[in-house]
């Protein structure tokens, strides 16, 4: 295994060691609250420490983007992380969950590792060396259209001035798709995409540490992600949308006539 996805996979069990640790007892845990809907407790602090301690202690002189800590040095190699991605289903014993891990090099995504504690589950990915579940090779579902389609999605629920555009977003493909999957942990539904569970994404208003180590599965799975728009922009603007290169295409067709404040047909 590449070098630095080795690391990264050792700090992201290890995070995921922490999780497991508490998550019978979640009810004993303090949970602040970082705006309305939005949690932190001492166990994303805990495994986000794990995690920076691991990649500091190998890579000291690389930056850190992690969720709870901020960003922390300068270097073009930036390890993005999220220690805890689905924090409210991690609370109410929801069992879907993960670790989140990417690093970005000079505004290209080169690694990412997403680990489920629970099923013990590793996605990994380098640029150029293809995606993994545990050992097996991973490859992205081949259907081109929504008939038949499972997509995910993930809700707008703590920026209300998304809703209207959201909603249409959904009614259009709730219309075509064979099912839609709102399972709360967007780092996990973007490494389903890359095992062909789901065949497609969409979500509006992530975070980089969402979404980083997920986008690198995809396209090392021989998927493509893209903003909304079709564009790059989707690690700054937190709008992404994911699938198979056809079935790409149909989503943002089917989406843009919503994000440009258009009705639903
Ligand atoms: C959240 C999850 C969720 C997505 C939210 C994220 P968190 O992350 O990924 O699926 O819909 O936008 O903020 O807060 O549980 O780390
Ligand atoms: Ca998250
Ligand atoms: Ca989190």
């Amino acid at each position: 295994m590449n070098p630095m996805l080795n690391i990264a996979t050792r700090a992201a069990r290890q995070a995921g060691r922490v999780l497991m640790r508490y998550y019978e007892r979640t009810e004993q845990l303090t949970i602040h609250d970082k705006g309305r809907h939005d949690f932190v407790t001492e166990v994303d602090r805990a495994a986000e420490l794990t995690i920076v301690k691991e990649l500091r202690s190998k890579f000291p002189q690389h930056a850190i983007l992690a969720e709870e800590s901020g960003r922390q040095g300068d270097s073009e190699f930036v390890w993005i992380i999220d220690p805890l991605d689905g924090t409210t289903n991690y609370l109410h014993g929801f069992p879907q969950f993960a670790v989140s891990i990417g690093l970005e090099c000079r505004g290209k995504l080169e690694l990412g590792v997403v680990y489920d504690p629970l099923s013990e589950e590793l996605f990994t990915a380098a640029r150029g060396q293809g995606a993994h579940l545990n050992d097996r090779r991973i490859r992205v579902a081949k259907r081109p259209s929504l008939d038949g389609a499972l997509i995910g999605t993930g809700f707008p629920f703590r920026e209300h001035r998304h809703t209207d555009r959201y909603l249409g977003m959904l009614k259009t493909v709730m219309q075509e798709a064979a099912g839609i999957r709102r399972a709360g942990s967007a780092a996990l539904d973007l490494a389903y995409v890359a095992a062909g569970r789901l065949d497609g994404f969409w979500e509006i208003g992530l975070a980089p540490w969402d979404l980083a180590a997920g986008a690198v599965l995809i396209t090392e799975a021989g998927g493509l992600v893209s903003d909304l728009t079709g564009g790059r922009d989707y690690l700054d603007s937190g709008n992404l949308v994911a699938a198979n290169p056809r079935l790409h295409q149909v989503l943002v067709d089917r989406l843009r006539p919503s994000l440009e404040g258009k009705p639903a047909g």
